[in-house]
């Protein structure tokens, strides 16, 4: 998982560790999937949700965005075959997946937010700054829908406009300074590699003592959340539950990211009330709550699986329950940061420089 920190696992092959599913008994706890239920499971991954979920004989709809994760997922969708249906797509659009497979509505929806440990291990995704690749970090892997690549970025954005992206993505305090030397170096000589950007960061804000983890990682993160645009996505799948579910339907969200859990808690509080009426619209016309929540709604990583899994120990877990009430399909609770258009760095070619 993406957590805060990269940890190098490799398996007794040598190979890229498996991604171990995050959190799995509360996520299951929380879904509670009965049997004969249908259930998306926006982020499939290496299926860890997605084979506990279908134990539990519940029908998945699963969408990742990644075709590596998907052609990964082929002999186990031939194996729950049809009871599995495994889509290459964005969870952003998670209701209209859902329908284009025949469902109208559904008993749950679970997404577990960021990248996982293949997309980290595998060098030649760009998205590690421990091992050297193309700095590349888009999910989709440049197909049609994939936008700019992280080189894209550095290599054409300004100053300004980097500082706003890893300040804000990345929480980075030295965002100014870092965005400075990145824009410099990138005008001599583009950024191609990833183990190249990750030197630079290093070298421009050095590593605090005892600082545990790479000075590279706000960086690399607040990267990797522009180029998928990440927090658009997020607040696109909260809206497209909202409307998929059937009444009582369960909406669980598991997150690595402070802006990521800041939005869904803000997401749940939003629909958990009923919105206050105005003079134009009093609040006996003012929509219901589309949600309820059980107990604080809100779970943490219990300490032994942080201990066994480093990548898990920032995972948040969130839930809710829809109500009977209409959907309000607005993106009010969702004020995103104002950042430069990804399109503005659209070009072709992953080292290209504007
Ligand atoms: C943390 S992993 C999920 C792991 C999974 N729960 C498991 O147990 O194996 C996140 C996955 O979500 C995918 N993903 C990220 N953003 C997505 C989006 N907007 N739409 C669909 N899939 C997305 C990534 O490609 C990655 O495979």
């Amino acid at each position: 998982m993406t957590g805060r920190g990269e940890t190098s696992r490799e398996d007794a092959a040598g190979g890229p560790a498996r991604h171990q599913p995050v959190m799995v008994d509360e996520v299951m706890a929380a879904l509670a999937p009965a049997s004969g239920s249908v259930i998306i499971d926006g982020t499939f991954g290496a299926g860890g949700y997605t084979r506990a979920i279908l134990a539990a004989g519940a029908t998945v709809i699963a969408i990742d965005r990644d075709p590596a994760a998907v052609a990964a997922g082929g002999a186990l969708a031939a194996a729950h075959a049809p009871r599995l249906t495994l889509v290459e797509g964005r969870f952003g659009r998670l209701d209209a997946i859902a329908r284009a497979n025949g469902h109208d509505a559904v008993d749950g929806v679970v997404l577990d937010i960021g990248v996982s440990s293949m997309q980290i291990d595998a060098a030649e995704r760009g998205f590690s700054f421990q091992k050297d690749g193309p700095l590349d970090m888009r999910m989709e892997q440049g197909g049609e829908d994939a936008g700019p690549s992280a080189a894209d970025v550095v290599n054409r954005a300004d100053a300004r406009e980097l500082t706003r992206i890893i300040g804000l993505l990345g929480e980075e305090r030295h965002a100014a300074r870092l965005a400075r030397a990145i824009a410099a170096r990138a005008a001599e000589r583009p950024f191609e590699r990833t183990l190249d950007l990750a030197g630079l960061v290093e070298a421009t804000i050095g590593r605090r003592p005892g600082e545990r983890i790479h000075p590279a990682t706000r960086t690399f993160q607040a990267l990797r959340i522009y180029v998928n645009r990440e927090l658009d996505e997020l607040a696109d799948a909260l809206v497209a539950a909202e409307i998929v579910l059937k009444e009582r339907g369960r909406l669980i969200v598991v997150t690595f990211h402070s802006l990521e859990d800041r939005m869904v808690k803000r997401f749940f509080a939003d629909r958990a009330k009923a919105p206050a009426g105005s003079r134009h619209r009093p609040q006996a016309q003012a929509s219901a709550p589309t949600f309820t929540l059980a107990g604080r709604g809100m779970a943490a990583v219990g300490e032994a699986e942080a201990a066994a899994n480093p990548r898990a120990r920032s995972a948040k877990m969130r839930w809710g329950r829809r109500t009977a009430a209409p959907a309000r399909a607005e993106r009010s609770f969702a004020p995103l940061p104002a950042l430069a258009p990804l399109s503005r760095f659209d070009g072709g070619g992953h080292a290209a420089h504007a």
